[in-house]
């Protein structure tokens, strides 16, 4: 299955090349292809702020790269590089706060820094620990779209209607996709009927980009309004909800995209299955629940303007863009180490001892 899966990987959002990362603009997505190129560490995090490249793992990715960019700079300036090179981890760091995966590559960046010694080239080896990160998150993809798909195959069986949340594909990670990994490989799987995606405001990563990604493969896709989610379980017969996840805590809550919580809720009135697809690098152990989690809020302007024009009259506007889904309202979280049902501390505990299954 795995080869039939990288066969199916369509889609790729971020391109080292030529010493440079290149990153698909998830800004003007679906209806321009832009690609924007970043030279510097701060570039990268400005196209993270900006949410040119979202999405937790490719988050992390991006950032990875960064911190080569910047180091290639602070060599050339002369002097003592490392030191200076922590401006650049800082700025990288305070792009976005939510998605652990960031902070998860960083310290990984940080780590084989440490490692370095007096003779080594430093560029190559911080150049080839990014591309590792890179790479590793491509397979790990493709192994919890195997995990998933047994999961929906030995609960389910036949033909299925899925609901997701956002956009966890190819767009937010190194590849195939996390949520949307596990639904592509259940269509090529024979087992989907259908695939309702919320549109996910306000920032719409659903309607612009799940949809465009599903709708390209061929996959049935319908898009609905978020707020129709509990109507559709209701009458649509859905059978599971698969999302993403931005950071896992130690009991098993997860803060993903605002709007995954009431999914949630309607899912467990519903008897719908809810699944969370993340790799190892989304959870932080060292935070104990969810409340622990920092959610990010973003401008207002998002949902007083509409392609910047104005539709709600002088108000407030609070617009969180994360919340977090209690541990006991989800039935499985998927990562590439393992599948943990109805999670908790002590099997998210077991789980991160144990090694990547591929
Ligand atoms: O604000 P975004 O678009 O970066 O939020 C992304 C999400 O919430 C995704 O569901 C999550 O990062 C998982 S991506 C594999």
């Amino acid at each position: 299955m795995r080869e039939q899966l990288l066969a199916a990987e369509k889609v790729q959002a971020i391109a080292w090349r030529d010493g440079a990362l290149h990153l698909l603009d998830q800004r003007v997505l679906p209806f321009e292809e832009t690609w924007h190129a970043c030279h510097s560490a701060a570039a990268v995090a400005e196209a993270i702020r900006l949410m040119i490249v979202r999405g937790a793992p490719a988050i992390g990715i991006s950032a990875a790269y960064g911190v080569v960019l910047g180091a290639r700079a602070r060599l050339a300036e002369g002097g003592d590089w490392r030191v200076a090179l922590e401006a650049d981890f800082k700025v990288l760091a305070d792009s976005r706060p939510t998605a652990v995966n960031l902070f998860w590559a960083l310290n990984r960046m940080r780590e084989r820094l440490a490692r370095i010694k007096e003779g080594d080239d430093p560029l190559a080896l911080l150049e080839s620990e990014a591309l590792g990160i890179h790479q590793s998150d491509r397979d790990a993809n493709l192994t919890m779209a195997q995990l998933g798909v047994d999961l929906i195959r030995k609960h389910q069986g036949n033909q299925q209607n899925l609901l997701t949340h956002c956009n966890a594909g190819a767009l937010a990670t190194g590849g195939f996709g996390t949520a949307l990994g596990v639904i592509r490989a259940a269509y090529l799987e024979g087992l989907v009927e259908r695939v309702y995606v919320d549109e996910t405001r306000p920032w719409l990563q659903g309607s612009r980009l799940t949809a465009w990604e599903l709708a390209g493969e061929g996959i049935p896709v319908c898009l609905n309004v978020d707020s129709a989610a509990a109507h559709l379980m209701k009458t649509r017969g859905i059978t599971w909800v698969i999302v993403g996840a931005d950071r896992i805590a130690a009991n098993g809550d997860v803060a993903n995209k605002i709007g995954t919580y009431q999914l949630a809720v309607n899912a467990m009135h519903h008897g719908v299955r809810f699944m969370v697809v993340a790799p190892s690098s989304t959870i932080d152990m060292a935070l104990e629940s969810g409340d622990d989690i920092p959610l990010e809020e973003r401008d207002a302007s998002e949902l007083l303007e509409l392609n910047g024009q104005r539709v709600a009259a002088g108000v407030d506007a609070l617009n969180p863009v994360f919340d977090v889904t209690p541990a006991d309202l989800i039935d499985f979280i998927v990562t590439e180490k393992g599948v943990v049902e109805r999670p908790d501390l002590a099997k998210m505990t077991r789980l991160m001892c144990r090694k990547r299954l591929h």
